[in-house]
C-alpha cells in the first residue's frame, strides 16, 4: 500500500512539530553536512521562523506523515524574482528508514518550483564528499556546474563546494524517465500563504 505524505510549510505546523525539525536539523550526521555546523538552539530556531513568515525569498516546507509527524525538510532560499532562480536545500531524519521518501519530496518541490512559482532555475551547492546528497543530484537530473577548490572550512579541514543546477526545460524533458518509488505518495503542494504568487505576479498557474 502507498504511504502518504505531505509538504507542510514549517510556520503551518504546530509548535511540538516545530521543535520536532529543530531536532533533525540538529542531528549530527545532517550538521555535518550543512553550513550552520553548531548546534541550533530553540530560540535560534523560533526565531526563524518568525523571519520566514515575513521573508518571500525563503520556503521550508517539513515533509510530514499523516500524523503530521517531521522526518526532513525541503526548501528553497534565496528566491530571485528578477532571475527567476532558487537555491535548495534538504535534509532527512536518520530515524526513518524510507529510501526515495527525500527524491520523491524534491520531485514534488521541483515541479512546484518551476510550474508554480515561475522559477526557470535551481541550484545547490553541495560539500564534496557528501556521496548521499550527490546520488540524488544525479537522480533527479542536476548537472554539475563547477567546483569551488578549498572554499570553506569544515570542522577541522577545508574542504571543496560541488555546485549543481538544473534548468527548468531539463526537469520537464526527463521527469517522466526517472525511476522514483511509486509507493510513496507526496500530496501536491497546497499554495502557500504569501509566496504563492508567480515570481511574475499573477495568480498561481
Ligand atoms: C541527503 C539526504 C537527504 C539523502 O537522504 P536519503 O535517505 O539518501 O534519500 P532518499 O530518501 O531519496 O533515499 C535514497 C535511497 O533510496 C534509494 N532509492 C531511491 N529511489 C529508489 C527506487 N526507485 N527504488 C529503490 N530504492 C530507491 C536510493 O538508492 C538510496 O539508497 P541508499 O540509502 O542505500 O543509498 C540525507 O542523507 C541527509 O539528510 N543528509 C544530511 C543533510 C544533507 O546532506 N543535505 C543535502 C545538502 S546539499
Amino acid at each position: 500500500m502507498s504511504k502518504i505524505y505531505e509538504l507542510i510549510p514549517l510556520t503551518d505546523l504546530d509548535r511540538t512539530a516545530q521543535l520536532r525539525v529543530l531536532n533533525i536539523r540538529n542531528e549530527e550526521f545532517i550538521r555535518e553536512w550543512m553550513f550552520t555546523e553548531g548546534v541550533i538552539s530553540e530560540a535560534e530556531h523560533l526565531a526563524w521562523i518568525e523571519r520566514l513568515k515575513a521573508d518571500q525569498s525563503q520556503i521550508c516546507l517539513v515533509i510530514v506523515d499523516e500524523h503530521t509527524c517531521p522526518f526532513g525538510a525541503v526548501n528553497l532560499k534565496k528566491i530571485d524574482k528578477r532571475h527567476k532562480s532558487a537555491e535548495l536545500g534538504f535534509y532527512k531524519t536518520r530515524n526513518i528508514n524510507e529510501k526515495g521518501l527525500m527524491a520523491k519530496s524534491l520531485a514534488a518541490l521541483i515541479d512546484y518550483s518551476f510550474d508554480t512559482l515561475g522559477l526557470e532555475k535551481i541550484y545547490t551547492e553541495v560539500f564534496d564528499g557528501n556521496l548521499k546528497s550527490l546520488n540524488i543530484h544525479k537522480m533527479l537530473l542536476f548537472t554539475e556546474e563547477g567546483f569551488l577548490r578549498s572554499h570553506i572550512v569544515n570542522g577541522e579541514k577545508r574542504i571543496g563546494l560541488r555546485l549543481f543546477g538544473l534548468l527548468k526545460n531539463e526537469w520537464q524533458k526527463g521527469k517522466g524517465r526517472i525511476n522514483i518509488r511509486n509507493d510513496i505518495t507526496i500530496h501536491p503542494i497546497k499554495r502557500i500563504n504569501g509566496e504563492c504568487d508567480t515570481i511574475d505576479g499573477k495568480d498561481g498557474v
